[in-house]
């Protein structure tokens, strides 16, 4: 026993289970010849007493080490390392044969071009300074919780259906969870069949496209619009008519007018708030809007990708919760209530668009995260998730005012820009430099920001960009200001 207690050394501090700290002890020894083939090991009670650990903790050593095929338990005489050690013996090449470099390039030939190219995110130094384009605090998010009922969804034997294969909808319990939560705070008269879980709104967008859209097929968006639902759109081989879009957002004249020369099959729409330009959809052209989807028969979807974060007072209520005929696609997501990278999202929509987006999800992701849904799902249910939404909204409501105040004082009238009601961002016209120039300079100042490039449409270069406010706190701010102004 002084063995063992020689060379199995617990740290109770260290990072690893103490339970991994013996099993990697012990197949150390083996791999060492210390401990042969065969040898017998001390029962769970002895070593545990001769370690001062629990016993629980050698029970799960030792299960560990007889599902990786170290050790062997024999009925009534004990536990001892198996006779055929698993390990891989490495076979000597008579002739090391030649290394061949692996190809750069496919033999055969791929259309890159023919699906566009979405702009790649830039990952920067976690310590950089980033005005982005208008995202949540990461540092804010109740990571804690989250993990806590990831745990428990591991654990709890209540749970185990949902490790294994689910429905493409999604979880039903998730699925319920939010049809109550939208119905409630948003208005939505719906019910778990309405409710579609993605991952992300990215994912509604596209299936959305996807079941919808034909080549040829004409859809309308904004001038200018969120440019990956106008890529997904302009994929499927559909055309695409830009509308124009002032301060109260689409202008719905114009896409009356499209309506009379063309037959539309789907309108894009970001009521609130649009992206890039930020602005609000005001209640009497969200009823135009829904009377043209009725009488030309056209799919709406409204992109509602950050409700929650209204300012000056209460959100709208979206286009769906007035959608008497089945005209709107609507779709959330928890990117920006959370994460981005908690990757859920969500479709609500009469229960046969329901039923042919989830087959069509089929083909290419046959489920979501089944153990992530249910944590959500419980995190909707013990309030977490309106308690951090009632937090952030007051603190980024705090942020968007001095990061707003700080472009007033510091770059005058070199920047235009309105207060936005909502959002994590404001869409910032640079007056009289060329922002490509501006955000370079900025670059070897310390400053992250974007050049303004993925906004502009065509042939339309807005020299504008959405400066992320949500994301950094007050000091950080004063500090990107302040690099900003000196960069022009
Ligand atoms: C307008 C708009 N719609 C959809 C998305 C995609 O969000 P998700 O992360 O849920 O896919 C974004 C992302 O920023 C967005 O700005």
């Amino acid at each position: 026993m002084l063995l063992f207690k020689d060379f199995i050394q617990i740290d109770k501090d260290a990072d690893t289970a103490i339970y991994l700290q013996v099993v990697n002890a012990l197949i150390q020894q083996i791999r060492r010849g210390q401990l042969r083939s065969g040898s017998k090991l001390p029962g769970s009670r002895e070593l545990a007493e001769a370690l001062s650990i629990h016993r629980k903790t050698i029970v799960a050593a030792y299960d560990e080490l007889m599902a990786q095929g170290w050790i062997e338990m024999i009925p009534r005489k004990g536990t001892f390392v198996v006779q055929d050690l698993p390990e891989i013996k490495p076979k000597k090449l008579k002739q090391p044969e030649p290394v061949l470099p692996y190809p750069s390039q496919t033999i055969f030939t791929i259309q890159e071009n023919r699906l566009g190219s979405f702009p790649v995110a830039v990952i920067p130094d976690p310590k950089a300074l980033v005005i982005n384009d208008g995202f949540p605090d990461t540092r804010l998010v109740p990571t804690e919780s989250l993990l806590r009922e990831l745990r428990s969804v591991g654990r709890q034997t209540a749970f185990r259906q949902y490790h294994m294969y689910g429905n493409p909808e999604g979880t039903d319990y998730l699925r319920e969870t939010l049809a109550n939560f939208l119905r409630e705070t948003r208005g939505l008269p719906i019910s778990a069949a309405n409710a579609m879980i993605t991952r992300g709104a990215q994912m509604g967008i596209y299936l959305t496209a996807q079941l919808l859209l034909k080549p040829g097929d004409q859809v309308v968006v904004g001038e200018s619009s969120y440019f990956a639902a106008t890529l997904i759109c302009q994929q499927t081989g559909a055309q695409i008519n830009r509308v124009p879009v002032d301060e109260y957002g689409i202008d719905v004249d114009s896409v009356e007018q499209l309506c009379k020369k063309k037959r539309i099959r789907l309108l894009y729409v970001i009521p609130h708030h649009h992206h890039p330009t930020t602005v609000t959809l005001p209640p009497e052209r969200r009823i135009r809007l829904l009377e043209l989807a009725a009488t030309y028969k056209f799919a709406i979807i409204e992109d509602d990708y950050d409700y929650d974060f209204h300012y000056t007072s209460n959100p709208i209520q979206p286009m769906t919760s007035l959608d008497h005929h089945g005209s709107v696609i609507y779709i959330g997501t928890l990117s920006k209530t959370l994460v981005p990278a908690i990757r859920v999202g969500f479709i609500v929509a009469p229960e046969n668009f329901i039923q042919a987006v989830a087959n069509l999800r089929m083909a290419i992701d046959r489920q979501g995260d089944s153990m992530m849904e249910i944590a959500i799902a419980e995190l909707y249910q013990n309030g977490t998730i309106s308690r951090h939404i009632r937090k952030v909204v007051n603190l980024y409501r705090e942020r968007r005012d001095h990061f707003c105040a700080l472009m007033t004082d510091q770059l005058g009238d070199r920047v235009s820009f309105k207060i936005p009601d909502g959002g994590m961002a404001v869409w910032t016209k640079f007056t009289d430099s060329d922002l490509r120039q501006v955000s370079a300079k900025a670059a070897t100042k310390g400053l992250i920001m974007s050049d303004g490039q993925r906004y502009n449409t065509g042939s339309i270069n807005y020299n504008a960009a959405r400066l992320g406010f949500a994301s950094l706190n007050l000091a950080e701010q004063d500090r990107a200001i302040e690099i900003m102004a000196s960069c022009f």
